[in-house]
């Protein structure tokens, strides 16, 4: 809960509530040439969009109206389908939400291709005119519209799934280009693949060189993990955090096989050798 709120209080400071046009099309206009970014405020205006299937999804404890809650968009598949470089994405894509007010969520398109995302526009039963019911934030009453993300049966606690709303552009980028100093300068196959699977599960939380999130400690400045951890350690951590830290707050990392966890390890060990000072 308290990462969500410091969310809210970067998003709330420039939500326009409730119905939330005026700054939203602001950013439309400027946003328009990117390569590989979906602005969905100019999609939803067009009639094959609103054509796409909708669906329903209950949720136990929404984050925002904190309470149970039915809400109704389109699944984020058919979405992601339509954002420009869909076709020619990598292992490695990352998915950039941006919503009105600049705050960006990322993650990795495989992450997000589990069928459980739905870009809701309404409460399920409200009409398309007043699709969100407004609520207060701090002194301000916001709604999370127009886009909220949000997952069927995934915890709002599992942090390897972003709840970003506000949503108004949806943009492809590479990990190389999103965290240029955890990018491995060597052409080795295996430190490469590494790469493609601690940028998928981990750099989201744990930086390189300080590039990557900082809700987990930094992997690589100015000591490297692989020089004070052993793998063994390691990985046993990473599968099952509460059997080392009781109350870790990471996520057990279980559904990744031994041979990713050698692959992060090979990774890491290379990066001993490309310490860069984080700005
Ligand atoms: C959603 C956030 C998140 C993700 C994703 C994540 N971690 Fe963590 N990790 C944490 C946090 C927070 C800690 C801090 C320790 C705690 O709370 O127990 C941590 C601690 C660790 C530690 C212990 C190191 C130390 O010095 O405390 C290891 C090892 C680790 N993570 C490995 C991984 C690996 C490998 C991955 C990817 C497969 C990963 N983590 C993905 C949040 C995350």
């Amino acid at each position: 809960m308290r990462v969500f709120s410091v969310c809210l209080s970067i998003i709330v400071a420039c939500l326009a509530p409730p119905e939330f046009s005026g700054g939203a099309d602001a950013h439309a206009a400027d946003s328009k040439a990117r390569p590989n970014s979906l602005n969905l405020l100019q999609l939803q205006k067009k009639s094959s969009f609103r054509k796409l299937k909708r669906v329903k999804v209950q949720l136990k404890d929404d984050p925002a109206y904190r309470s149970k809650i039915t809400l109704e968009g389109y699944p984020l598949e058919s979405v992601l389908q339509l954002v420009p470089g869909y076709s020619t994405a990598k292992e490695d894509t990352v998915v950039v939400f941006v919503a009105s007010d600049g705050f960006r969520a990322t993650a990795p398109l495989r992450v997000l291709q589990n069928g459980k995302g739905v870009l809701a526009t309404k409460i399920s039963g409200h009409s398309e005119k007043k699709p969100w019911k407004p609520f207060l934030m701090g002194k301000e009453m916001i709604t999370p519209g127009p886009f909220y993300l949000v997952w069927r049966g995934i915890s709002y606690e599992n942090k390897s799934y972003p709840w970003p709303w506000g949503v108004v552009e949806i943009e492809f980028a590479s990990s190389e280009g999103l965290y240029p100093q955890a990018y491995p300068r060597t052409k080795e196959k295996g430190v490469r693949q590494g790469f493609v699977t601690f940028s998928n599960h981990c750099i989201s939380c744990h930086a390189i060189n300080g590039a990557g999130g900082s809700l987990g400690p930094e992997f690589n400045y100015p000591k490297s993990i692989t020089e004070y951890w052993s793998k063994e350690h390691f990985v046993g951590f990473a599968k099952n955090p509460a059997s080392y830290r009781i109350g870790s707050r990471m996520y057990p990392k279980s559904f990744l096989s031994d041979a990713d966890f050698a692959a992060i390890w090979v990774y890491l060990s290379h990066m001993k050798g490309q310490k860069i000072k984080p700005q």
